[in-house]
């Protein structure tokens, strides 16, 4: 069996940080030592040694598929460009949040993520992927094609977890429409007699269709297994009716009140790394860093910025109030857990060797090399 022998390495264990040598044999981690057993092998100089991150949130492969409106990229050529500025942020499990009911603001069809799950399949069984790819199926209840979509890719084995989520202008992302407006004026250029007209709209199709919507699908999800998350929660009863559906994981909520009541009813609570990294929300909701301080946050996401993961992690963890341990949970065996993963996201033997090698000399980290089941990916 080939050994590997990473040493001299800063470890960030589940409870401690330790000076120490880790041991991969085969795709697992076989010996977590203290420094000084007299193993040789590659040395870190005192660099991180971390878990491989895991992702449960990021839209970021859209923009490789579709990098202009009419564009649309070579499926795989686009899986593979995603993935490499993944695994060159350390991450080596991720979701990718594929769209099951299309919103006005996207020229994407149902077709487009059919075909990009197919070449997210494809490219993982043949080897072409530095990181593992599992499906994330962000559900927009209030869409009227959101059923259809979703039976569409309800028995992909790929999908593990599915979110419910409804961007209904006047509630939760988009309580005050001052942020709605914003947001589409941004994205789609409309004037503004055109976004009441899309307000009115929206309204008026969530109110038919969203409760049936959500009803069903999360019926369907637990059928088969899939996590249910909740998303943009602002309110208890929000949190309430999640709770109803199934709920394990809360994305995203907008206030502290959905935060703190999401957290004591055991949900896992997760937040955009983007906002703890620009220290405040993009829809002017909540800020993640309250949560953290709270002790409410269980889960980071990348959400839209692949590096934005690790570089949170490290900007919370470093402070001594939180710690590399908790920071690196919230990155690694917290999702790793939500997605029933369980045989990673730890430094602990007998768990899979992905693993990440970090230099930190400034407020940005630098991902120097990362392993997957003991095999060197970047
Ligand atoms: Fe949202």
């Amino acid at each position: 069996m080939t050994e590997t022998v990473l040493r001299n390495a800063r470890l960030v264990l589940p409870d401690e940080v330790i000076a120490g040598d880790v041991v991969i044999r085969g795709g697992d981690i076989a010996i977590v030592d203290e420094r000084g057993h007299g193993h040789s092998g590659f040395d870190l100089e005192g660099d991180w040694l971390i878990p491989g991150l895991v992702e449960l949130h990021t839209d970021h492969l859209e923009g490789h598929y579709a990098p202009r409106p009419r564009v649309r990229w070579d499926p795989v050529a686009a899986v593979q460009a995603h993935d490499a500025q993944i695994a060159t942020s350390g991450i080596t499990t991720v979701l990718d949040a594929l769209r099951v009911g299309l919103d006005d603001d996207t020229k994407l069809e149902p077709g487009d993520m059919q075909t990009l799950a197919g070449a997210i399949e494809d490219s993982q069984r043949r080897g072409r992927l530095r990181a593992e790819h599992f499906i994330h199926l962000r559900c927009e209840v209030s869409a009227p094609d959101v059923l259809d979509s979703f039976t569409a890719f309800v028995d992909n084995p790929r999908v593990r977890v599915a979110s419910l989520m409804d961007h209904t202008p006047g509630q939760r992302q988009f309580t005050s429409l001052d942020a709605f407006r914003a947001y589409y004026q941004g994205k789609g250029g409309l004037s503004d007699a055109e976004l009441d007209e899309l307000i009115v709209k929206r309204r008026e199709r969530a109110e038919q269709v969203a409760d049936v919507n959500r009803q069903a699908i999360a019926g369907m999800a637990q059928a088969r297994g899939i996590v249910l998350a909740s998303h943009d929660d602002a309110t208890e009863a929000h949190v309430a009716e999640a709770i109803d559906h199934g709920v394990t994981l809360a994305e995203f909520p907008t206030t502290h009140a959905a935060a703190a009541a999401s957290h004591g009813a055991g949900l896992k609570v997760l937040m955009g790394a983007p906002n703890i990294v620009r220290g405040k929300s993009h829809s002017g909701n909540i800020a993640a860093r309250e949560l953290v301080d709270a002790g409410l946050l269980d889960v980071l996401s990348s959400d839209y910025f692949p590096f934005s993961l690790i570089h949170a992690t490290f900007l919370i963890g470093l402070d001594e109030t939180v710690g590399m341990p908790r920071a690196i949970a919230m990155v690694s065996a917290n999702p790793a857990a939500v997605a029933g993963l369980d045989d990673r996201g730890a430094i602990a033997e007998g768990k899979r060797a992905d693993l990440v090698h970090v230099h930190v000399h400034d407020h940005v980290p630098v991902v120097r090399a990362v392993y997957r089941q003991g095999r060197r990916v970047v």
